[in-house]
């Protein structure tokens, strides 16, 4: 049995270890702790991933971690400490379901398991062996429960350590779009103003000028618009104005608007609307944003002369809406981000095609109020 002065001592070292290790060096170094602490031959953590366990360090055992060994849920005897969320003993590995193969060809008789938890729930499992037969006891099983509460905290240090480091990226690159983003109308503002002042203009110039001004302070406002709806979305201080609304007039009303912007690249854009589609409830105008942030990026990502088509159909009790377009097209590691806030495939590129990556975002927020989905479908970049 352990003495408490040995369990102080881990925990002791886990503490400061937490601190200042890498993920795979805390577990390596907790390990070896462990495993001489409890006078055992071997020892593992599996983490849960996907339904299953996998082995991700080992000490006497490295062959299980290299051999990519997974262990289903419920299965063997990882899988049912993890599933049965207790301790499990194995006296004699002969007389026992276990499953993987590597415990057996290593000579293992017996094995202690417990469970790794985080907030309540499993994430994995840490277990120690012996070569010899050992009857391990309900002290080993709560010293080596102790460990796996601390390998529980590091590994959510490392996990939050990681999101919070892309998120800062994230605003880093967010904050640079911004700037650059508002920057950009105002050129031609104060250069048409500077013209303005001069007083040398004719007629027509004078009404291009005012043109132009108007055009880019329009753009701009819409950027801050796009800017305070996210803030207040957050805030979830957001609210629909539902009532009856034909989806079919939000959705043309959104395509005569960038009809302009479609034939200035020479971008035909199709539509099919199901007329059975009538009256729906829903915020006509939101909606009719949702379509709009759709298919200005259909039209903004595809090249001149290429086509965007808009289908709205039903499907069971509800209906869909696809904008499809024959553009650049999305790769597939971006996918799972297209709907995140600041989210933009390729900084440059949208860097010169203008957009703060809020509109996705945007579009999903208000398609979930009215208890919609919404997803992307792309067959990869280029295609
Ligand atoms: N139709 C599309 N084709 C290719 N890429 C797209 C398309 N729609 C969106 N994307 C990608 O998703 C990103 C996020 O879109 P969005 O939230 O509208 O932001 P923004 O248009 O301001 O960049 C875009 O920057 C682009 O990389
Ligand atoms: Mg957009």
């Amino acid at each position: 049995m352990p003495s408490v002065e040995a369990v102080r001592r881990l925990e002791a070292v886990t503490d400061t270890a937490l601190a200042r290790l890498s993920l795979e060096e805390l577990l390596s170094e907790l390990l070896l702790r462990v495993r001489s602490i409890l006078g055992a031959d071997t020892a593992a953590v599996l983490l849960l991933n996907g339904g299953e366990l996998v082995p991700r360090v080992a000490k006497g055992l490295e062959e299980e971690v290299e051999a990519g060994v997974r262990i289903p849920l419920g299965r063997g005897f990882a899988g049912r400490v993890a599933a049965e969320r207790r301790p499990i003993f194995i006296d004699d590995v002969d007389h026992a379901d276990v499953m993987n193969p590597i415990l057996r060809q290593k000579g293992i008789r017996s094995l202690l398991g417990v469970p790794i938890l985080f907030e309540g729930k499993v994430i994995g499992v840490l277990h120690v062996g012996t070569l010899k037969r050992r009857l391990f006891d309900r002290h080993d099983a709560q010293l080596l429960q102790i460990v796996a509460d601390r390998i529980g905290l590091g590994i959510e240090y490392a996990r939050l350590y990681r999101e919070a480091q892309e998120t800062s990226r994230l605003k880093d690159e967010f904050l640079a779009t911004v700037s650059h983003e508002l920057r950009t109308p105002l050129t031609p503002i104060l250069a048409w103003v500077s013209q303005l002042r001069r007083r040398t203009l004719d007629p027509a110039r004078t009404a291009r000028a005012l043109e132009v001004i108007d055009r880019s302070a329009r753009a701009q406002a819409r950027l801050v618009d796009d800017l305070l709806e996210v803030s207040r979305m957050i805030g979830g201080k957001f609210h629909l104005d539902v009532r009856p609304m034909r989806l079919a007039s939000a959705i043309e009303a959104a395509i005569e608007a960038m009809r302009p912007a479609a034939s200035a690249r020479n971008i035909r854009v199709e539509t099919r609307l199901d007329p059975r589609i009538d009256l729906i409830q829903g915020d006509p105008d939101r909606l009719q944003q949702v379509m709009w942030n759709l298919l200005s990026n259909a039209i903004k990502f595809t090249p001149e002369g290429g086509r965007v088509d808009v289908v709205l159909e039903r499907v069971d009790s509800h209906f869909e809406l696809t904008v499809r377009d024959t553009g650049k097209g999305i790769r597939s590691e971006f996918l799972p981000y297209l709907f995140e806030r600041f989210r933009q495939a390729d900084a440059s590129v949208t860097r010169a095609l203008g957009g703060l990556g809020l509109g996705l975002a945007i579009a999903r927020h208000l398609v979930e109020l009215h208890g919609g989905t919404i997803e992307a479908e792309s067959a990869g970049e280029g295609k």
